[in-house]
């Protein structure tokens, strides 16, 4: 009897601690992992939201760059984080891609973590360093088949959303190209700005800024219509490269076994972020949006991300792309 009574008594503290976490969250920083280098487009749209979220919270969103493994490094690290809603992860497309990339990963993508909401769906650009010869589409194709062995391409390796777009392009050109991998597109754009490095696919959030300055060529983006703040850029798949298509979808994070009420926190926190007109116009002129409201929730982003690992996984294997 003396035991059940301890093992209830141990329960209802338990459950006591769980509500009155929830009921004070947040009363600390919060963290939210960047799973790339500083200064790249995952980086950028994170420091946004964060620095929204913040106000909404009462706390400080502080953010932690985790590079390394095409973003899997830091997304292992929060899967491995307290469930205390005090550990959080924005990442992208390569959430999903890197499900079917990894044979072995530190954690089990899709129940590991829980979900907060959908936060930005960012179009990539193809870009090259300002000096290299071609100046259109056409001709940078031409120039990657007949020098396919010396030309590089960035990526923040295998599981980057710059990765994917990468093997896609090589994939519809029908070329194997040199591929130089970095912890980040942050790093990899001072490299291609200083002419290290000849091409590289990579988001608007990355991009624009260099583009509209001349310091980087662009040949397309690859979102399905133009995009605003580029409008001279062609939509790839309409111009030489079919079905040549991808948004880079970021997601907002925490550890399996977060209390509901902290992810109810977060998750209205996000969305009062995404809402903040300030976020609506940097994102604006990055080339991209917030989520809408009705997608900045936990069920929404389960939803997308399970449809997006069935989507690229065929895809992956295919390609036959996998990282050991
Ligand atoms: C970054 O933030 O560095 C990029 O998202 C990396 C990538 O996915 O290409």
């Amino acid at each position: 009897m003396k035991k059940l009574v301890a093992v209830l008594a141990a329960g209802l503290s338990f459950a006591a601690v769980a509500s009155v976490q929830a009921q004070t969250f947040p009363d600390r920083n919060i963290t939210v992992v960047v799973p790339f280098a500083a200064g790249g487009p995952t980086d950028t749209v994170t420091r946004l939201v964060a620095e929204a979220m913040s106000k909404d919270l009462g706390q400080q969103v502080i953010v932690e760059n985790v590079g390394g493994a095409g973003g899997t490094l830091g997304a292992g690290r929060v899967a491995d984080a307290d469930p205390d809603g005090y550990t959080l992860l924005l990442h992208h497309i390569g959430m999903a891609t890197s499900a079917t990339l990894y044979r072995k990963l530190s954690y089990d993508t899709l129940n590991a973590f829980d979900y907060i909401g959908l936060v930005t769906e960012v179009p990539m650009t193809l870009v090259a360093r300002k000096d290299l010869e071609p100046t259109d589409l056409k001709s940078l194709v031409e120039y990657a088949k007949t020098n396919k062995d010396t030309v590089t391409v960035a990526n923040a390796g295998i599981g980057a959303a710059s990765h994917l777009c990468g093997m896609m392009f090589m994939s519809a050109i029908d070329t194997s190209l040199v591929t130089v991998p970095y912890k980040g597109t942050g790093p990899a754009m001072t490299d291609l700005l200083g002419g290290q490095v000849d091409i590289m696919c990579d988001q608007t959030t990355n991009t624009t800024s260099q583009i509209k300055s001349g310091k980087i060529k662009a040949y397309g983006v690859t979102s399905k219509t133009p995009v605003p703040s580029l409008p001279n850029l062609p939509v790839l798949a309409n111009a030489g490269l079919p079905n040549f298509e991808v948004g880079v979808w970021h997601g907002l994070y925490a550890p399996k076994g977060t209390p509901k009420a902290t992810v109810d926190t977060l998750s209205n926190a996000l969305r009062a972020a995404l809402r903040d007109p300030n976020v609506a116009k940097r994102f604006n002129d990055l080339g991209t949006e917030p989520s809408p409201t009705s997608q900045a929730t936990p069920e929404a982003l389960r939803t997308h991300l399970k449809q997006q690992i069935d989507l690229w996984g065929p895809i992956i294997k295919k390609a036959g792309a996998f990282a050991d």
